[in-house]
């Protein structure tokens, strides 16, 4: 199932930076084909498969299973909403409802499961349940606004701040503290205090910025601050730790340390655009190219072997991350310096980034052409 809806998330991408080509494509159906089709599908399946790792249980029960399809669904109806707003008016409330009704089982669940482990859970899993709340309030944003025509563009700002630092920021920066050591083959002994510590300044970070942007501009510089100076601590401690991994031309680390650096950029775009210096949605196609596509294609690079053949690890795995991870430090440079040019925007971003998508769509053929039997 994950192997699938990353397929889904990468297609959901090159949607996005093809759109600007499709002349019936408005911003926001774009932007929905990257995050509410590819992206919110790909996190639910994947806290699936976290989150009985990390409190050492049994693989979720059919309905958290199935969650992840119904936010596919929802991204559906979300995308044709966008695309043609006057034939289905409604349609995008229908969507915010299946995915809150999808996420809601996702969050019961892990909460149940949190509470249920023996000793404290890891503090990952309190990432994971934050990040799911606020995927619900920022689709509880979008139920208000036919009820506050008036604060239509600021309940707009709140739902996507909610859902790019809430949502895929703290599932991201959560998971990749896990990720990194294990890809870079050396525990990192900080990441536990660290993630325990972090998260009440990565959440306040995140409301502070979201309202900030929908009210209050001071609030977001706070939670601006907060966000960059946690992430700039993750970046120190994992260079003192594995720089030449980090800085290698191959392998899944350099991709995953990528996204980190991606998304301290785009977190510095964000505050010039919110400065009013950058358009906004050059920002949002930043964080798309400079922080996702290394992030999904870098876990994808240690993980992808895992989900195709669990249990215990043999040569095919390593030749399999070998394969895709070939010269993914070269990738992951195209992909930030892509988003970089985007949230300046330049059209040569997009060019950049697609070249580096290319990249991984061919070492993705080659390594499907390894797992013949
Ligand atoms: C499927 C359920 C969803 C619904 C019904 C929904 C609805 C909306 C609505 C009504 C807007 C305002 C559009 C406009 O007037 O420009 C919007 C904007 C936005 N949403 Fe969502 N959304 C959903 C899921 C998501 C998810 C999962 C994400 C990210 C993880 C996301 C990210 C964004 C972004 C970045 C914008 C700003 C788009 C722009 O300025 O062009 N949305 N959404």
């Amino acid at each position: 199932m994950l192997p699938l809806l990353a397929l889904i998330a990468l297609v959901g991408i090159a949607g996005t930076l093809a759109a600007p080509f499709v002349a019936a494509a408005p911003a926001p159906a774009r932007v929905h084909l990257t995050f509410a089709i590819g992206i919110a599908p790909l996190i639910l399946g994947a806290l699936g498969y976290f989150v009985p790792v990390l409190t050492r249980s049994a693989a979720p029960p059919p309905r958290v299973l199935a969650a992840p399809f119904a936010a596919l669904a929802a991204g559906v109806v979300a995308v044709a909403y966008f695309a043609a707003p006057a034939a289905w008016p409604l349609a995008y409330l229908a969507a915010a409802v299946i995915e809150l009704a999808a996420v809601g089982a996702v969050l019961a669940w892990m909460a149940r499961r949190a509470r249920a482990s023996i000793g404290a859970p890891h503090p990952c899993v309190r990432w994971y349940l934050a990040a799911a709340a606020c995927l619900a309030a920022a689709l509880l944003a979008v139920l208000v606004m036919p009820y506050a025509p008036a604060q239509y563009v600021a309940l707009k700002r709140l739902h996507l701040h909610l859902n790019l630092l809430g949502f895929v920021g703290l599932t991201a920066l959560g998971t990749l503290q896990v990720l990194v050591p294990t890809a870079a083959g050396a525990a990192d002994p900080r990441a536990a205090a660290r993630l325990d510590a972090d998260l009440r300044w990565a959440l306040a970070g995140t409301v502070l910025v979201a309202a900030g942007a929908a009210w209050l501009p001071l609030a977001a510089a706070v939670g601006l601050f907060f966000w960059l100076s946690l992430a700039i601590r993750i970046a120190r401690d994992w260079f003192t730790l594995y720089p030449g991994r980090l800085l290698a031309w191959h392998g899944a680390p350099p991709s995953l340390g990528a996204a980190l650096a991606g998304f301290t950029v785009t977190l510095v775009l964000g505050a010039l655009h919110g400065g009013g210096t950058l358009d906004p949605r050059d920002a949002v196609l930043a964080f798309i190219l400079a922080f996702l596509l290394p992030l999904v294609t870098g876990a994808l690079t240690y993980l992808a072997p895992v989900w195709l053949r669990p249990g215990a690890q043999t040569p095919w795995h390593e030749s399999v991350r070998a394969a895709l991870g070939h010269y993914a430090g070269l990738r992951a440079g195209l992909f930030v310096a892509g988003g970089i040019l985007a949230g300046f925007g330049s059209a040569a971003g997009t060019a950049l980034a697609a070249l580096g998508l290319a990249l991984f769509v061919v070492q993705g053929v080659r390594a499907v052409a390894l797992m013949r039997p």
